[in-house]
């Protein structure tokens, strides 16, 4: 009877090598999403902006004030006021006045980095008590917001 067991075993496995055996076999109710793997990985993390890769022009550039309200006006706004006035995140009167323009773009891109080891950021955190989300802004975006920036303090 065993010996019978273990033949009908191997025969079944044999047939089911030449039949394939995925009928039966369940898949995995929930598949590996990798869109959600990836989604805390925004593209720009890890590429901090050194001193040198951004350079301001005068006059301002008016397509990129433009591109820049833009975004601000999709991504920054719910936090942001125009104004002095704090909101979520500090207002953004004066903010190209007060901070370097690489000081800006990293706090853009990187703002993880930033609030884990540049001590104005952490200041800046203290006061609001809310952590700036990544907002997965590129490069060209974040120098684009800062030209609206510069719009907004008054610079032509
Ligand atoms: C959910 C709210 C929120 C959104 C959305 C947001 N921020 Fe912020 N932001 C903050 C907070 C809060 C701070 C202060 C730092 C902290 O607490 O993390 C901050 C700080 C900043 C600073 C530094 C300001 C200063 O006075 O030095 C800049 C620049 C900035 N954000 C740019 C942006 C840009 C650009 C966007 C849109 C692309 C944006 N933020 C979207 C909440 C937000």
């Amino acid at each position: 009877m065993k010996r019978n067991l273990i033949l009908s075993t191997v025969l079944l496995s044999a047939a089911c090598l030449i039949t394939s055996c995925n009928e039966g076999v369940k898949e995995d109710p929930k598949p590996i999403d990798v869109q959600e793997l990836t989604k805390d990985q925004p593209e720009t993390h890890g590429s901090e902006i050194k001193e040198g890769d951004i350079t301001l022009s005068t006059p301002l550039d008016k397509a990129m004030v433009d591109a820049g309200k833009a975004t601000y006006g999709l991504k920054c706004q719910s936090c942001h006021k125009l104004t002095e006035e704090k909101l979520v995140g500090p207002g953004w009167m004066g903010v190209t006045k007060k901070r370097q323009p690489v000081w800006i773009m990293n706090m853009i891109t990187n703002v993880d980095m930033m609030l884990e080891k540049d001590p104005e950021a952490q200041k800046l955190l203290e006061l609001c008590l809310v952590r700036m989300p990544n907002q997965n802004i590129s490069k060209d975006e974040a120098r684009q917001v800062i030209e609206f920036m510069r719009s907004n303090d008054g610079e032509k």
